[in-house]
C-alpha cells in the first residue's frame, strides 16, 4: 500500500521517476485516466484500482486533442482543488495533473491512429475524438508506466479502443474495465451531469429507461430495428431530449446486428440543451 502521502506531480519526467521508484520497491502500480470532476463512478475506479495494485495513481487532465467541439471544451467542469481532496480522502497515493503546454509542448506531432472500432457509434459524430483518446493514454501510460489501468464501461468504445490498443502496440497493461455507477433512478453517473438544469436532470432519466425496456424486450424480440423502436418512443416522448443515437452491436466488434442471436450491447446518445449523455447496456 502506499501510505506515503498525496503526491501530486504536474511533469511527466517526475512521474516516471516516481513510479518507477515503486516498481524497483517490488510495488504494483495502477492508473486510473480522469478528465477530473471525480464524482461516485470515479471512486468505484479508484477501488476497483487498489484491488490491482500497492499504488494507484489517479490522471486529471482534460485533453483538448479529444474535444471536437470548443465551447464543450471551455465548459467542462474543472474543479482541480476539490479533486485532489477526493483523492486524498481516496488513499490515491499520485495524482498526475499535468498543464496542455506540458502535455502538448511546441512541435508535439506524434499520434495515435485507432482503426475500424472508432469508425462506428460515436466515431463518425465526434471526428478525431478517438485519436485523440488514444494519444493521451498512450502518453499517460509512457508517463506512469503502469502494470494495471482501470476505465469506466459507461465508454465502452473507448475501452474496446484502449484495449485494442494496448494488444496492437504491445503495451503489456493489463486493462480493467469497471461497471457504471448509476444514480438511485438509474441515470449513470457523468462529470457532465452536473451541467443539466434541475428539469434537463429529471429528464435524463429517459436515457437508462429506454435501455432497460430495450433489455425486457430483447428477452423475446430478437428483432433489432424492432427493440430500437421500443427505445427510441421512450425518449422521443421526453421534450427535453434530442435523440442523437441508438443502436444495437457485437459488443466485441461494435458492428451494428440487425438480429440478437448471442451477446448484444445497447449503445445511446441523447442531448438535452448543449449536454450530451451516453449510456450502454449488455443485453441477454
Ligand atoms: O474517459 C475519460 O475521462 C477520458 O476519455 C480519458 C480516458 C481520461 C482520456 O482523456
Amino acid at each position: 500500500m502506499g501510505g506515503a502521502g498525496l503526491q501530486v506531480i504536474d511533469r511527466p519526467a517526475a512521474l516516471v521517476e516516481w513510479s518507477d521508484a515503486q516498481r524497483t520497491a517490488g510495488k504494483q502500480v495502477a492508473l486510473v485516466p480522469t478528465m477530473g470532476a471525480l464524482h461516485a463512478g470515479h471512486l468505484a475506479l479508484i477501488t476497483e484500482a487498489r484491488k490491482h495494485a500497492d499504488v494507484v495513481i489517479v490522471s486529471i487532465f482534460v485533453n483538448p486533442l479529444q474535444f471536437n467541439r470548443r465551447d464543450d471544451f471551455e465548459a467542462y467542469p474543472r474543479p482541480i482543488d476539490d479533486d485532489i481532496e477526493i483523492c486524498r480522502g481516496s488513499a490515491v497515493d499520485a495524482v498526475y495533473a499535468p498543464l496542455a503546454s506540458t502535455m502538448y509542448p511546441v512541435g508535439f506531432q506524434t499520434h495515435v491512429e485507432p482503426g475500424a472500432l472508432a469508425d462506428v457509434l460515436d466515431g463518425p459524430s465526434r471526428p478525431g475524438h478517438f485519436r485523440g483518446v488514444t494519444t493521451v493514454v498512450a502518453k499517460l501510460f509512457g508517463a506512469a508506466r503502469p502494470h494495471v489501468a482501470v476505465f469506466g464501461q459507461k465508454d465502452f468504445q473507448q475501452l474496446a479502443i484502449i484495449r485494442r490498443m494496448v494488444s496492437d502496440l504491445n503495451m503489456s497493461i493489463e486493462i480493467v474495465g469497471v461497471p457504471t455507477v448509476r444514480e438511485p433512478d438509474g441515470l449513470a453517473l457523468s462529470s457532465r451531469n452536473r451541467r443539466l438544469s434541475v428539469e434537463q436532470r429529471a429528464a435524463a432519466i429517459c436515457v437508462p429507461n429506454a435501455l432497460a425496456a430495450i433489455a425486457e424486450a430483447a428477452g423475446t424480440e430478437p428483432e433489432v430495428a424492432k427493440l430500437q423502436a421500443i427505445g427510441q418512443a421512450i425518449i422521443e416522448a421526453e421534450p427535453l431530449a434530442r435523440w442523437e443515437q441508438l443502436e444495437i452491436v457485437d459488443p466485441d466488434t461494435l458492428q451494428s446486428l440487425s438480429t440478437i442471436e448471442g451477446r448484444a450491447l445497447a449503445v445511446t446518445a441523447v442531448w438535452f440543451g448543449e449536454v450530451r449523455l451516453i449510456d450502454n447496456r449488455l443485453l441477454g
